[in-house]
């Protein structure tokens, strides 16, 4: 019998509260929520309270919190996630990071360090299907990757590429095309859709050759990613529709689920899918 894997979870909005309180229902015993760290120190308080009745699992700062913890899960901000990542595994921590979008063009770095360190990155697949191919099919030769994504045009307000491209979203009845080319451009112009282009960048051909499609469709409420894989090994074609997480409408129900998932493998003894 292993001892509990001790967790600690930065940023307790949505994902991060869901996720706590799946610790603390489905894997007790394998592993404890130790540490909760929020720049809205409030936020992580109200969740302690929740959990365990008073403030003790908060941390004042952000190396308290990498301190007391074997696995540091970053559910906080794309602003952020790569300073926490670097910071956990320059300690030997393993770290999960949900701001996928916030570690793009510089994982390979978080990559040496977590080799140097002997600690571990997990990515875990968020709003997304496919990435189990995606992976098997990369150890023969991809040729080309197509991100879909679909949208309410209310989604789409506030951007300010439709501003600037003075595209009227109430006006859109059936579907428009807003957007095509690389998944660096989509990051740039749409940061709403930062980690799904990112994770799917990584695992497949990287952000300048993975192309993205971003259409807004007044006959959805839900968020639909579609992708195609052109590879030498096939092709494979997924769809997801994403329910919203019920305490973020930004964020794809699916995303939480994604990160319980891969604890769920980090701690059991079986390690399903590629
Ligand atoms: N991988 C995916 O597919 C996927 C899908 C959805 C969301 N996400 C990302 O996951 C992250 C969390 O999503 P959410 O819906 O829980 O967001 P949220 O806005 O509900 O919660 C984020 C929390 O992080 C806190 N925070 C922000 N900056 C911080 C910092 N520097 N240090 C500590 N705490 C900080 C905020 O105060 C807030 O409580 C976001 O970055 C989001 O973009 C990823």
């Amino acid at each position: 019998m292993h001892n509990p894997l001790k967790i600690g979870i930065v940023g307790c909005g949505a994902i991060g509260s869901s996720l706590a309180n799946a610790i603390f229902r489905q894997f007790r015993g394998k592993a404890r929520l130790v540490s909760l760290f929020d720049i809205d120190r409030q936020k992580a308080g109200a969740l302690s309270e929740v959990l365990v009745k008073d403030d003790s699992l908060v941390a004042s700062r952000l190396s308290a919190l990498i301190n007391k913890s074997d696995l540091v899960i970053e559910t906080s901000s794309a602003k952020c996630s790569f300073s926490i990542a670097q910071e956990a595994l320059k300690k030997s921590r393993d770290c999960m990071v949900l701001s996928v979008g916030g570690i793009l063009n510089k994982y390979r770095q978080l990559a040496v360090l977590a080799e140097k360190h002997n600690s571990k990155i997990y990515l875990p697949s968020g709003a997304i299907s496919g990435i189990d191919a995606i992976k098997a099919l990369k150890c023969s030769k991809i040729k080309e990757v197509v991100l879909t994504t679909i949208k309410n045009p209310a989604s789409f307000r506030g951007v300010k590429y439709i501003k600037d491209k003075g595209i009227k979203l109430e006006s859109i009845r059936g579907e428009r095309i807003l957007f095509s080319g690389s998944a660096n451009e989509a990051v740039k112009y749409f940061p709403q859709n930062i980690n799904v282009a990112a994770i799917l960048s990584i695992a497949g051909i990287g952000p300048e050759k993975t192309k993205v499609r971003i259409i807004a469709s007044a006959k959805t409420k839900r968020n639909i990613h579609q992708i195609k894989v052109y590879s030498e090994a096939g092709i494979i074609t997924t769809r997801t529709e994403n329910i919203l997480h019920p305490d973020n409408p930004k964020t794809s129900y699916l995303a939480y689920l994604s990160s319980v998932a891969v604890l769920r493998q980090i701690l059991g003894p079986v390690k399903v899918g590629s």
